[in-house]
């Protein structure tokens, strides 16, 4: 079982359909349905019980500690975002209460519910936060693509609540994304990135 957060929105749902489609474990997908989450994204998984769908939000620290005691999910995939850049110089509120109070909250939660757990369970858990390359800034045409190396350089209320997430997940970024160190549990960002072909 795993458990992914946002699943009714753009990337989410894609991650989740593809996810059922190519194996047989099951998600928990827990999606607050703002305005970008759509239960019809996922209409194909009506009739799957592998797929349980929970409308509820990332920051309410009880739900999630409920839902991880009753699935004991292997590995939390957090997609649940605010993420429409044009909407968060308008109304920066939700961004910072879901991107940054919210994740801060849900990894919380899940550090409180991970670390009581034993053996191959605890070793073997991972927490996978999606980010953005966005928390990079912005490049002009003749730049080279970002790598991992490049300072932080928000430049919208997005981009710095994706990066204020970012922090709140691990302190030591590498090649590899953020890396583990106690009392976090196992957490690795990826800052995704489209690329022209
Ligand atoms: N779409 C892109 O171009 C892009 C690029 C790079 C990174 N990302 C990142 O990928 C992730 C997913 O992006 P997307 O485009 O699918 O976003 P989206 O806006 O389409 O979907 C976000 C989902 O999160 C849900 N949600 C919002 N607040 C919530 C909360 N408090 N609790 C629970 N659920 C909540 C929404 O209902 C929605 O289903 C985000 O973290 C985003 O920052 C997106």
């Amino acid at each position: 079982m795993i458990l992914v957060t946002g699943g009714a929105g753009f990337i989410g749902s894609n991650f989740v359909l593809d996810w059922l489609a190519a194996g047989g474990e099951p998600v928990v997908n827990l999606d607050k349905l703002t305005y970008a989450g759509n239960r019809e994204n996922l209409r194909a998984l009506d009739a799957d019980a592998r797929h349980v769908f929970v409308q509820g939000d990332i920051g309410d620290a009880k739900l999630v500690g409920e839902l991880l005691e009753r699935h004991q999910p292997r590995a939390v995939l957090n997609f649940a975002a605010e993420s429409h850049v044009d909407r968060s110089i308008h109304a920066p509120g939700t961004f910072i209460e879901t991107n940054v109070v919210g994740t801060f909250r849900l990894l919380e939660a899940v550090r409180a519910w991970w670390g009581a757990l034993q053996g191959a369970s605890r070793d073997g858990f991972r927490f996978l936060h999606v980010s953005t390359d966005e928390v990079y800034g912005s490049l002009a045409p003749a730049d080279p693509a970002f790598t991992e190396q490049h300072r932080y350089e928000p430049n919208s209320p997005y981009s710095a609540s994706k990066a204020a997430s970012d922090h709140r997940c691990g302190p030591t970024t590498t090649p590899t994304g953020c890396r583990w160190s106690p009392p976090t549990a196992p957490t690795t960002t990826a800052r995704s990135t489209f690329r022209k072909s």
